[in-house]
């Protein structure tokens, strides 16, 4: 017996949430548990920028050579002005490392495996909560992960305070995880001056951020949507960006992401992408050259690029939308309970207050599925489903 002494998986608090809401025959449930945008008729749309760029790629019918490690250099040099802005400085030098990566996950762990071996002694932290992955990616590249105050429970709010009194506490060349924008699972965000603040605490501890953007432009847009990086990017720091275009553009199961080092010289770069790529080689060879072909397109070509900026301003606005209607209806049923978190959190996710009972009763009894944290994908819902999602959350608060 080879095998028999394996743990059972317990599975993934996400992807088997998923797995379950799939399995569930009931004709109206309501999924609002993974992270993925449903257009209001419940599908994950196809937008036509990918479309038209997937029939280009039809018709030049060009060969799948495998990519180089760091992936297509057309797709890289786009998300590097999407992510930095064209005129940026640090872009301009030449300090900025990117490759084209397996889903920002792959960035992440290429990224974490890079980490291990260059700067040994660094630990990661990351806030609480996170994204569940993000412990176990960093722990899984024997990474130790370490958490910072984040969510407040009582205000629905941010505990800046108390993240930045710990981040100043930190040793020099610690990791600091920070979702950029839209953050995955509380949805609350950093304002501007909180983030200008943090870049001077980043900066006095020599501490190395590590940015996370896997929802860019569901927040305020595109471009607002970047503030950090860029203004961490101006603030001269060296730092990580992983970044994914599963959401943005629909693609999930594309696997189209990126991983940024920017550095303080392009030689220092040039260093860096060497390493990265060996990172690469010894993970997954190299990644998705349909990936690179649908990104670099939509973002390269300005038909598809104007295309696909509409459509991330309207599933951004339908988002919102939900949002409002969910507050309207949950002020209705429970007056005089404060539900303005759903309004002032950002993106697709929502951190509900709901405890993993309240979570078990609405998704049991109401067929509506959000993860067990509490965590609402907002999303999930559309003009059909979100009423009773509401009149079923006010019986389960109630
Ligand atoms: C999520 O947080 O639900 C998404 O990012 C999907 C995932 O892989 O967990």
């Amino acid at each position: 017996m080879m095998f028999s002494h394996l743990e059972p998986y317990a599975g993934d608090p996400i992807l088997s949430l998923n797995e379950a809401f799939q399995a569930d025959p009931r004709p109206d449930k309501v999924n609002l548990s993974i992270g993925i945008y449903f257009d209001d008729a419940g599908r994950i749309p196809v937008l036509d920028c990918v479309r038209d760029a997937e029939a280009q790629m039809l018709v030049a019918n060009a060969p799948k050579p495998y990519l180089p490690m760091e992936g297509s250099a057309a797709m890289r040099a786009e998300v590097q002005k999407l992510l930095f802005g064209a005129d940026s400085a640090a872009l301009r030098d030449g300090r900025i490392a990117t490759l084209q990566t397996v889903g920002s996950s792959g960035g992440l762990k290429v990224g974490a495996d890079f980490l291990k071996r260059w700067l040994p002694g660094s630990g990661v932290w990351v806030s609480d909560p996170s994204w569940d992955n993000h412990r176990a990616m960093f722990e899984g590249a024997g990474v130790a992960v370490h958490p910072y105050p984040y969510y407040d429970a009582a205000t629905g709010g941010l505990r800046f305070d108390a993240m930045c009194e710990t981040l100043r506490s930190l040793p020099p060349k610690s990791v600091v995880l920070l979702h950029a924008c839209c953050h995955n699972p509380t949805g609350v965000d950093l304002s501007r001056e909180q983030w200008q603040a943090l870049v001077a605490i980043v900066r006095e501890r020599e501490l190395l951020p590590y940015l996370d953007i896997a929802y860019q432009g569901y927040g305020d847009g595109i471009t607002e949507d970047a503030y950090a990086i860029r203004l961490f990017a101006d603030a001269g720091q060296s730092f990580f960006v992983a970044n994914s275009f599963s959401k943005s553009m629909s693609v999930y199961g594309e696997r189209a992401g990126a991983l940024s080092v920017v550095c303080a010289s392009a030689a220092e770069a040039d260093l860096v992408l060497g390493q990265m790529k060996a990172t690469v080689r010894r993970n997954y060879s190299s990644p998705a050259i349909h990936a690179a072909g649908i990104v670099g397109r939509v973002l390269g070509d300005p038909a598809l690029r104007q295309a696909w900026e509409a459509d991330v301003a309207a599933m951004r606005e339908r988002i919102l939308a939900m949002r409002q209607r969910l507050h309207a209806v949950l002020g209705q049923r429970l007056p005089g309970r404060d539900f303005g978190y759903f309004l002032t959190q950002r993106g697709m996710f929502s951190y509900t207050g709901l405890s993993p009972a309240q979570v078990d009763r609405l998704r049991d009894e109401f067929g509506v599925y959000l993860v067990r944290s509490g965590r609402m994908c907002v999303a999930g819902l559309n003009s059909g489903n979100v009423e009773r999602t509401a009149e079923a959350m006010a019986a389960v608060l109630a």
